[in-house]
């Protein structure tokens, strides 16, 4: 049936159950019809085992938009690690917080455990509705059908145009729109945005608070699909409010390739806990370049205890699965002490993940929002072409210097230094440890001397292998086919 605008204004809560690529149809339509937005629930299923999408497909979602947003808390029941058997959150000295009932619910639903098989069709599957049923009490089913307009069907052509050398390996003081004007159509291989979100936060030389944000999105994003190559990839990261508005005023003319869902659990908030961002990975032609990456996500079955993943990997345990469109194993860098002085800086991984996905070595990339360089520096580690925009002279320098090699200097506070009186192997050890979970990598051996302040010899002098140095590094959940350098 037609969604029908007199019916479902009885009703204060509408959700809406689909798959990502249709859901911001949905988003537009109970906009239109006078309800808010609320909350985007990610419903993460185990994808097919034999599929060979190179990025695997691994969630539903449903839209929450109320007239009336009134919920019931709903808990589950705490999660314990499959090989230690602790709970899988580390409690630390905090353990009297747990809630004897379990944990709240967050706007991401592993919990559940479905498989692929219980995903096929448009039925709600019981256990998702039975959750619901548990957050707002009665709810009435019923199934309707979309009009929606498709990516229209784009020849696929070869063209493309060279980017001078001269435009490459920098970053640069200029406006995204100015910056965008200066590049020749077709001739970026991977476009990463990470704007701001509109949010009221306090930026340097950006108000953070437009109420024109969907339509300058819209400009510059245009122009940043003009310069992509035709099998290039863009990739837009934001609140999933954000991201429904734009890939609603995209998708008739791009392909999305995969709506990304960047799972990083933050601290409870109200009765459900937003949880994740948007990642809308577009593109120009349907056939867009991507890799398989393989089985290199952590398996949330798993705890992050250092002790127990050491003996995971003793004991040859696979606590690894194939990555997928649902990422819970790249975490926020949240401690002050630990990020550059910018509050939005992207923990390396995340862009590893994309830049591997989507592109070569000495491709392209561009950031025309670089803020504090994460993504400049990891392209220029695998190889890549970089460029970078930014308006903030301050996030400019510090992209520049990050790029030379001596970010580590720039970490606010000194709390990661060692004092040399102090210096024991454990301690040098568990420290790098800790800058390898900053990087999402093995340091080399100038990181290593930037963070803890001593030169080469002095390490050197303690350790008598540059693999003793990265004992506890490597079992940090970082990625280790990078290789370090000595
Ligand atoms: C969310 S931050 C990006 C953070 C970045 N991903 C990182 O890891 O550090 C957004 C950045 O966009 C910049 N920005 C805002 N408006 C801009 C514009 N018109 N042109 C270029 N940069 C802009 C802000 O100064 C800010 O540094």
């Amino acid at each position: 049936m037609e969604l029908n605008n007199e019916k479902i204004q009885k009703y204060d809560n509408i959700l809406v159950y689909d798959s990502p690529k249709y859901l911001p149809f949905w988003y537009e339509k109970l906009s239109n019809f006078g309800f808010s937005f609320k909350y985007h629930i990610v419903i993460h299923f185990e994808p097919e085992e034999n599929t060979e999408l190179s990025l695997p497909v691994s969630h539903v979602g449903v839209l929450i938009f109320s007239k009336n947003f009134k919920i019931n808390k709903v808990r589950i029941p705490h999660a314990y690690c499959s090989f230690c058997g602790e709970t899988l959150k580390d409690w630390g000295g905090k353990k009297h917080l747990m809630h004897p009932e379990g944990t709240l619910i967050s706007d991401v639903w592993k919990h559940l455990n479905l498989s692929a098989h219980e995903i096929i069709g448009n039925r709600v599957p019981d256990k998702v509705y039975h959750f619901f049923e548990l957050m707002f009490g009665r709810v009435d089913r019923e199934v309707a059908s979309r009009e929606i307009q498709q990516s229209e069907d784009k020849e696929i052509t070869d063209t493309f145009n060279f980017l001078p050398d001269e435009a490459k390996n920098k970053v640069m003081l200029i406006d995204l729109i100015e910056g965008l004007k200066e590049l020749p159509d077709n001739s970026i291989d991977m476009i990463f945005i990470d704007p701001p979100y509109n949010l009221g936060k306090p930026y340097a030389n950006y108000h953070d608070e437009r109420g024109d944000y969907i339509d300058w999105t819209i400009k510059w994003i245009n122009d940043c699909f003009r310069v992509l190559k035709p099998q290039g990839s863009l990739f837009y990261l934001n609140i999933p409010k954000w991201a429904h508005e734009v890939a609603y005023r995209l998708i008739p003319r791009f392909y999305l390739q995969r709506w990304i869902v960047w799972d990083n659990q933050g601290e409870p908030r109200g009765k459900l806990i937003p949880a994740h961002y948007s990642i809308l990975w577009l593109s120009k032609t349907a056939a867009v370049k991507s890799h398989y990456l393989g089985n290199e996500q952590r398996d949330y079955n798993f705890c992050l205890r250092e002790k127990c993943r050491k003996q995971r990997k003793l004991n040859g345990v696979n606590d690894r699965v194939k990555i997928r469109d649902v990422r819970w194993d790249i975490h926020r860098i949240k401690h002050a002490s630990k990020r550059l002085e910018h509050p939005n800086q992207l923990p390396e991984k995340l862009l590893d993940f994309l830049i591997r996905l989507s592109t070569d070595k000495n491709d392209i990339v561009l950031d025309p929002m670089v803020g504090t360089g994460t993504t400049v520096v990891v392209a220029k580690n695998l190889s890549r072409a970089y460029l970078g925009f930014e308006i903030d002279p301050k996030c400019v320098d510090i992209s520049q210097k990050r790029l030379k090699g001596d970010c580590l200097n720039l970490f606010s506070g000194q709390t990661h230094t060692i004092k040399k009186a102090f210096m024991n192997k454990k301690d040098i050890q568990i420290k790098v440890g800790e800058l390898a979970k900053q990087l999402g990598r093995l340091p080399d051996i100038n990181e290593v001397e930037n963070y803890l302040g001593i030169n080469q010899s002095e390490l050197f002098t303690i350790f008598n292998s540059w693999s003793k140095v990265l004992k506890y590094a490597k079992l940090m959940e970082v990625d280790e086919s990078v290789e370090s350098r000595r």
